[in-house]
C-alpha cells in the first residue's frame, strides 16, 4: 500500500489555479466568472469522408453527418470539427482546397451544409470547419491564374522564383510529404514553392490581398453560422524571403530518401503571429474560437501561439502530449503540469486524421479496451479542452494497409513500406455490424476494420460495460461537475511508478482521479483523513475499482473518479 502526500499547499494551489486563464477574453461568457463557451465545451473531430455515407456512394457526406446529431449530442460532443469538405481535387483528400467558399460535390452541397448547421444548432452542437491556411490546391482559381503568366493578376499570390541553374531548384528545402519544395512550371520558366504536395502551392502570405481574401474567407463562413476553425499547418505560413539553405542535420536519409534538415528558414517563423492576431480580432467579432495545429517542441513554444495576452489562438493543440507513447504515469505527469503551466488555456488530443490512433498507441494487445477507458479518463477529466477523434469513443483500432496496391494516402505510396501513410486512421465510422458497418451500403473508399463485428456503436449501446458506455458517463459527469470543468489541476503521489492521481478544485469542491496504468491490481492510500477530508464517494469508476475508508484499489488499468467531502 502506497502513502499518500500532504494535500494541504495541493489544495491552495489548485485554488489559485481555478481563476479561468482566458476571462479577458472578447465574447460572451457563459457564466459570471467569465469562462468562454470554448472552456466548456468538448469538441469532436469527424473526417467526412468517413463518418457516415448518405447517399451510398462509399464516401462519407453532410447528410450523413446530419443524421447522426442524434448521436452525438447523446455522447456529449458540444462542438464538431469537419476536416476539409471544400470542393478539392482530394489529392490530400480535402487539404487541397480549389474553392473555399463552397462545398464538394462529394460531400453534398451549400444547401446541405446550411441544413446541417441548423440542425446541429437544435441539437446545440456547433460547427468548426478546417481552413487550410498555408496553401491552395494547384487547381484553384488563384493558383490557375497565378501560373499563367508572370504579369498575372494572382502571380504574387504564390511563391515563384528562378532555379539556382537549370534543373536546380532555388534552395535545399524539402517538402515534408517527400521530394524538394519546388516544383518547375515551364510555361512561366520558374519554380513555384510547396511545402507539401506539389498539387499544394503555397500561398505567399507576405501579400497583403492574400491576407484579405483569407481573412473574408472566415467571415463568409461566420455570416454562415460557423462557430470556429481549426488553423491547419499554421506553422509553415511563412518563409524566408532570401531562402537560405536549411541546415543539414545528419548524414542520414528521411522514410522519403530526402537529407535529413533543420526548417530553420520555411518553418515557424515569427511572422506567423501578426496573421494569428488579425484572424483573432475577426474570430474575437464573432465569439468563434480558433484552434492550432500547432506541432511545438516544448511548452515555451505553444505560449507563442496563445499570443501575448491571449490574442492569438484559444486552443493550440498540444501535441506534446502525443509524444507520450507508453502508459507512463511520470511521463504522463511531465506533460499535464508543463501545459498546465502554459500562458492559456490547455488543449487535449490523443488521437486524429494525421497519427496512429491512441487504441493502438496504448493498448497492449490484450487489455485494449479498458486502457481505452483508462486514457478517456485521463484527458477527459484534466483541466483544458479536450477534441475527441471519431471512433475513439468504441474502441476503433487503427488499420493500416497490408498491401502497397491498397495505399490511398500518396505520402503511404510515396513512402512504402517504411512510411504506409494515414489511412489506417482515417478508415469507416462503425455504426454496426451490417455490411461496411452500417457506414455505407456500397464499398466503402477504405476498408472497415474486422473489429466492427464488437466495436460498434449499436452493439456498444447496449452494454453497460463497454467503452461507448464508459465515454457517454464521463462525457455527462464532465458537463456537470464545476471541479472538472473549471477546476485547478493538482498532482499526488508523483513518485508512483503505477498510478496517476491528482485533484481537480473548484471553489469547495474536489475531484480526485485516480488512473492506475499497470497490469496490476493497485491499492493506494490518499489519507484523506489526514488531510482535511471525511470521505470520498465514487462518482465514475471501472467495474472493480473502489474506494474504502482513505483506500482507493484499482484493477489493471481500473479509473476511480471520486467527490473528495469535508
Ligand atoms: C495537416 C493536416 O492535418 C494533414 O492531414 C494535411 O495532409 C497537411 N496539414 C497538409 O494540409
Amino acid at each position: 500500500m502506497k502513502s499518500g502526500i500532504l494535500w494541504l499547499y495541493v489544495v491552495a494551489v489548485s485554488v489559485a489555479l481555478s481563476l479561468p486563464a482566458c476571462a479577458q477574453t472578447a465574447g460572451s461568457a457563459v457564466d459570471a466568472e467569465g469562462h468562454q463557451w470554448w472552456q466548456h465545451a468538448v469538441f469532436y473531430e469527424l473526417y467526412p469522408r468517413s463518418f457516415a455515407d448518405s447517399n451510398n456512394d462509399g464516401v462519407g457526406d453532410l447528410r450523413g453527418i446530419a443524421s447522426k446529431l442524434d448521436y452525438l449530442q447523446s455522447l456529449g460532443v458540444d462542438a464538431i470539427w469537419i476536416s476539409p469538405c471544400f470542393p478539392s481535387p482530394q489529392v490530400d483528400f480535402g487539404y487541397d482546397v480549389s474553392d473555399y467558399e463552397n462545398i464538394d460535390p462529394m460531400y453534398g452541397t451549400l444547401a446541405d451544409f446550411d441544413d446541417l448547421a441548423r440542425e446541429a444548432k437544435k441539437h446545440n452542437i456547433r460547427i468548426i470547419l478546417d481552413f487550410v491556411v498555408n496553401h491552395t490546391s494547384d487547381q484553384h482559381k488563384w493558383f490557375l491564374d497565378s501560373k499563367s503568366s508572370r504579369a498575372s493578376a494572382h502571380r504574387d499570390w504564390y511563391i515563384w522564383r528562378d532555379g539556382k541553374g537549370p534543373n536546380q531548384p532555388p534552395n535545399n528545402w524539402v517538402s515534408i510529404f517527400g521530394g524538394s519544395t519546388w516544383k518547375f512550371d515551364p510555361t512561366t520558366n520558374q519554380f513555384y514553392y510547396h511545402i507539401f504536395y506539389p498539387e499544394q502551392p503555397d500561398l505567399n502570405w507576405r501579400n497583403p490581398a492574400v491576407k484579405d481574401a483569407m481573412f473574408d474567407v472566415t467571415r463568409w463562413w461566420y455570416h454562415r453560422g460557423v462557430s470556429g476553425f481549426r488553423l491547419d499547418a499554421v506553422d509553415t505560413l511563412f518563409e524566408d524571403p532570401n531562402l537560405t539553405d536549411n541546415p543539414i542535420t545528419g548524414p542520414g536519409k528521411n522514410a522519403f530518401g530526402d537529407p535529413l534538415e533543420e526548417s530553420k528558414y520555411n518553418q515557424k517563423l515569427p511572422e506567423v503571429h501578426d496573421i494569428l492576431r488579425g484572424l483573432r480580432q475577426v474570430a474575437d467579432e464573432n465569439n468563434a474560437v480558433l484552434i492550432g495545429e500547432t506541432w511545438t517542441a516544448d511548452i515555451a513554444e505553444l505560449n507563442k501561439y496563445y499570443g501575448k495576452g491571449n490574442n492569438e489562438l484559444q486552443l493550440p493543440m498540444d501535441f506534446l502530449f502525443t509524444t507520450v507513447n507508453k502508459l507512463s504515469p511520470a511521463e504522463f505527469r511531465k506533460q499535464i503540469a508543463a501545459v498546465d503551466s502554459a500562458s492559456g488555456w490547455p488543449t487535449f488530443v490523443i488521437s486524429n486524421h494525421d497519427i496512429i490512433r491512441s487504441y493502438d498507441r496504448y493498448g497492449d494487445g490484450k487489455h485494449n479496451d479498458q486502457i481505452a477507458k483508462l486514457m478517456a479518463a485521463l484527458y477527459l477529466t484534466l483541466r483544458g479542452t479536450p477534441i475527441m477523434y471519431y471512433g475513439e469513443e468504441i474502441g476503433m483500432k487503427t488499420t493500416p494497409p497490408v498491401r502497397q496496391e491498397d495505399v490511398k494516402d500518396p505520402i503511404g505510396r510515396r513512402g512504402w513500406p517504411k512510411e504506409k501513410g494515414r489511412d489506417g486512421e482515417r478508415t469507416p465510422m462503425q455504426w454496426n455490424d451490417d455490411a461496411n458497418a452500417g457506414f455505407s451500403q456500397a464499398k466503402p473508399w477504405l476498408p472497415v476494420p474486422p473489429t466492427y463485428k464488437t466495436h460498434n456503436v449499436a452493439a456498444e449501446s447496449k452494454d453497460p460495460n463497454s467503452i461507448l458506455e464508459f465515454y457517454r458517463n464521463l462525457l455527462k459527469l464532465r458537463h456537470t461537475n464545476p471541479a472538472l470543468l473549471d477546476g485547478g489541476y493538482a498532482a499526488l503521489n508523483e513518485n508512483d511508478p503505477n498510478v496517476l492521481s491528482y485533484l481537480r478544485t473548484y471553489k469547495n469542491q474536489t475531484v480526485l482521479v485516480a488512473l492506475n496504468m499497470s497490469g496490476s491490481v493497485q491499492k493506494v492510500d490518499f489519507q484523506l483523513s489526514h488531510n482535511g477530508f471525511s470521505s470520498a464517494k465514487s462518482l465514475l469508476s471501472t467495474a472493480k475499482s473502489s474506494v474504502s475508508g482513505d483506500t482507493v484499489t484499482l484493477e489493471p488499468y481500473g479509473v476511480f473518479i471520486g467527490q473528495l467531502s469535508k
